[in-house]
């Protein structure tokens, strides 16, 4: 016999291989692409709304959530520091919240819901530093003022609304999240009011 047919039969099967293999190269190729176009049950949950139990937080107590990667802060505020609030106004950059740091139904004096739970997150507007909770000594960084934050980066200070003082770097308010009531004891942040 011909050495033609070996030949041609050879190469047909190296054909053949060559295309297997291709396939299985396309095969474990595009595995990655389709993984990455289904969001993944951690992403999701990354971005999902958190539920707070407000029910133990103490008066002038602060506790810490993380929503969509970002700290919130959830605080009890005092009569006194309510009070203190309105009090101050002339020495705030924005006493009114004309800036959109919060959600429309969030822009009143106490840029929170029930006037006593105050939720913010925790990132300093200028550089976005974490500033720090002074609930008892806030007065060694504004004068007559008993609680607020303070940004240990750059000296920036907000008041127990998250309002930020004039004269420090930050420019903005801190932002307030959307949040809702589930009930009297829980919050959900992440929703909007009524959307639970
Ligand atoms: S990052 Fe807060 S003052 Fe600069």
């Amino acid at each position: 016999m011909s050495n033609v047919p070996l030949n041609l039969g050879r190469r047909r099967f190296l054909t053949l291989s060559t295309a297997v293999v291709g396939g299985v190269g396309v095969a474990f190729t595009a595995v990655p692409f389709i993984k990455s176009w289904s969001p993944s049950a951690k992403a999701k949950a990354a971005g999902a709304p958190v539920e707070v139990d407000i029910s133990k937080i103490e008066e002038g107590q602060l506790i810490r959530v993380i929503w969509q990667g970002k700290p919130v802060w959830v605080v009890r505020r005092s009569a006194e520091t309510l009070n203190e609030l309105s009090a101050i106004a002339d020495m705030l950059r924005d006493p009114e919240s004309l800036e959109p740091q919060q959600p429309e139904y969030i822009k009143n004096i106490y840029r929170s819901i029930k006037p006593e739970i105050f939720l913010a997150v925790g990132i300093c507007t200028h550089l976005g530093c974490s500033p720090t909770y002074l609930p008892d000594s806030f007065n060694k960084e504004v004068k007559g003022v008993k609680s607020g934050f303070f940004c240990p980066c750059h000296g920036s200070k907000f008041d127990m609304a998250g309002r930020v003082f004039k004269s420090v770097p930050a420019p903005l308010n801190l932002v307030v999240p959307p949040y809702t009531y589930i009930n009297e004891d829980r919050i959900l942040v992440g929703t909007n009011e009524g959307e639970s």
